[in-house]
């Protein structure tokens, strides 16, 4: 009897370790792990595969290294390595390898990745600070249980991959601080699980994905540091959006309404227009929220400063006008205030005269008149700050681009027009006068057609002239209709000089 539990004692030990074996990593997965260690130039972070002789899925996890397995196949991968792109970025990029900052010229991405999608089981990739360079091959869609894939701080450039907007289980994409250069997708609609989204510190070109405003699970919208431009859609449907980062883009809408969600706000260093809307002082969980080196324009909805959760608002470098309501609340928890170089007028509310510590107030640059003395942050004259409730400051400059690129165009179809009726009327002469080539060589330019000799309306005039001679029997605008529609072409006549200073004009833009 003694005997028999003692055999059955080996008999349990023995089938958990056999269960045990079973779930060593399979050869080939182990295989593809040493396989990347050679890919990525043997990293540091990997140095453990070298004496490691038991199955790498017992690794103990570091901040440099983790392994999860499941089964006999690798789960999760994340790989940290210590390459400098992390902080700063390599300026002398520019698509192929750096000595000490990428990865050598030897390092190809496509067989790297090849490699990588053999791990078909894994949920969770994370490859930072490597050094990996060349485009992101569309295949890596081919990892398609991925939950997360972060590729920050490397050296991927060109385009996001269009296939990755099939990786159905996709909770959360970082490609941040890389050198993706093309035009942001907007391919994220089936991706309805995606609840982190961020591609800060790219060069990512065109306007906010739309797509985005479909998913409903979306918590982090972060693209800040891109070339983004255009308008923002309204977000309310995202409602569960907690972190907005939009910053240092060239967005120049008026600003969206919010989801009452939102926590984080930053969306300094673009080119919002107009006021801030009132429903932003009903954000009750906003914490931060920073709107400052913008052109927005009226009164700071008072409200803002009351919100119970707020902490951090900047407001600074905008022309933010009138006053502030002397007796405002401040929330409880606000510690940092910057409405600095605006145009604000009237008293500094008191709780915004920061006696204690617990408050950090910065006002500089407006027109406030402050109770206590010693405090007068240098403040302008008062008539700094009238300009702006004038309503001279209304037209901001994009919409003054788009007033003159209107104006151009149809200064450019009436001239186009006249040239047209008067070929039209002249069609057996045209051979003969070869009008606009022919004025170029005239004037002995060197290069094409200027548009300083196209809006030189008596030239243009004296050649239509010579034409118009030959024939009266069509009616047709003649130059002097088109100079006195066009103000003999005069440009200056539409732009001149506005109430916010001369306008400068490139007319190349426009050709
Ligand atoms: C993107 O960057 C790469 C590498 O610097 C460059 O070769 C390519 O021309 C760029 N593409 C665009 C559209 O700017
Ligand atoms: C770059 O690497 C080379 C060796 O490959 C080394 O001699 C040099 O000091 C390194 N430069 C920097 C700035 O680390
Ligand atoms: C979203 O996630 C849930 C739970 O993780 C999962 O059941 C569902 O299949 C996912 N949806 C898609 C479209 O993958
Ligand atoms: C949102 O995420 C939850 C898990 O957090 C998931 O169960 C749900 O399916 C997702 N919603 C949608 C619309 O995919
Ligand atoms: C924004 O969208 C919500 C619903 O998604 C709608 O109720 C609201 O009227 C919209 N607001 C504006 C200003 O378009
Ligand atoms: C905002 O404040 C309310 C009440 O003080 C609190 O219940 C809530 O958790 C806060 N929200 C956040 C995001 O901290």
């Amino acid at each position: 009897m003694r005997y028999f539990y003692f055999y059955l004692y080996i008999f349990v030990l023995s089938l958990f370790f056999s269960i045990h074996s079973t779930h060593q990593l399979q050869f080939s997965q182990t295989q593809v792990l040493l396989q990347l260690r050679k890919y990525l130039q043997y990293p540091t972070s990997l140095q453990v595969f070298q004496s490691y002789n038991d199955d790498l899925c017992t690794l103990t996890p570091s901040q440099h290294l983790s392994i999860k397995c499941e089964g006999n196949s690798v789960t999760e991968l994340k790989i940290m390595g210590d390459y400098n792109n992390k902080h700063g970025k390599v300026s002398n990029f520019n698509g192929f390898a750096v000595p000490n900052q990428t990865l050598s010229k030897t390092f190809s991405i496509d067989s790297f990745v090849t490699t990588l999608t053999r791990l078909t089981s894994l949920r969770v990739l994370s490859l930072v600070s490597l050094g990996i360079w060349g485009p992101l091959p569309d295949k890596i869609h081919r990892l398609s249980l991925l939950q997360v894939l972060d590729l920050s701080s490397n050296f991927l450039f060109g385009s996001i991959p269009p296939k990755i907007a099939t990786l159905m289980n996709l909770q959360i994409l970082t490609l941040d601080r890389n050198y993706f250069n093309t035009t942001m997708p907007d391919f994220f609609e089936p991706l309805c699980n995606l609840s982190i989204l961020s591609f800060k510190k790219n060069q990512l070109k065109g306007s906010f994905p739309f797509s985005l405003c479909k998913i409903k699970n979306l918590t982090d919208i972060s693209l800040a540091h891109n070339e983004l431009s255009g308008a923002l859609p309204n977000l309310t449907a995202l409602s569960r959006l907690h972190v907005l980062d939009l910053m240092e883009n060239s967005f120049h809408s008026r600003l969206p309404l919010m989801p009452k969600s939102v926590v984080t706000v930053l969306l300094s260093k673009n080119s919002f227009a107009g006021e801030i809307p009132s429903q932003f002082g009903e954000l009750s969980q906003l914490q931060n929220l920073d709107l400052s080196s913008n052109r927005l324009s009226g009164a700071p909805p008072s409200l803002l400063f009351s919100l119970t959760n707020i902490s951090y608002l900047n407001l600074a470098n905008n022309v933010l006008s009138g006053s502030i309501p002397e007796k405002l609340n401040c929330g409880s928890k606000l510690g940092f205030v910057d409405i600095s170089s605006n145009m604000l007028s009237g008293l500094l509310p008191s709780c915004l005269e920061s006696i204690s510590d617990r408050r950090v107030v910065r006002f500089g640059g407006n027109c406030l008149s402050v109770n206590s003395q010693p405090q007068n942050q240098n403040q302008k004259h008062g008539s700094y700050c009238e300009e702006s409730n004038s309503g001279k400051m209304k037209f901001w400059r994009w919409e003054i681009d788009a007033a003159i690129a209107i104006i151009v165009l149809v200064f450019l179809f009436l001239l186009a027009f006249g040239v047209f009726l008067y070929r039209k009327c002249h069609s057996t002469e045209i051979y003969r006068h070869e009008m606009l080539p022919k004025i170029v060589q005239d004037n002995n330019s060197t290069t094409g057609v200027s548009f300083e000799l196209l809006v030189s309306a008596r030239y243009i005039s004296q050649k239509m002239n010579l034409g118009a001679q030959t024939t009266t029997t069509c009616r047709h605008f003649s130059i002097e209709e088109l100079k006195e529609i066009t103000r003999n072409f005069d440009l200056s006549a539409y732009i001149g000089e506005g109430s916010i200073g001369k306008v400068s004009f490139d007319y190349s833009k426009y050709l």
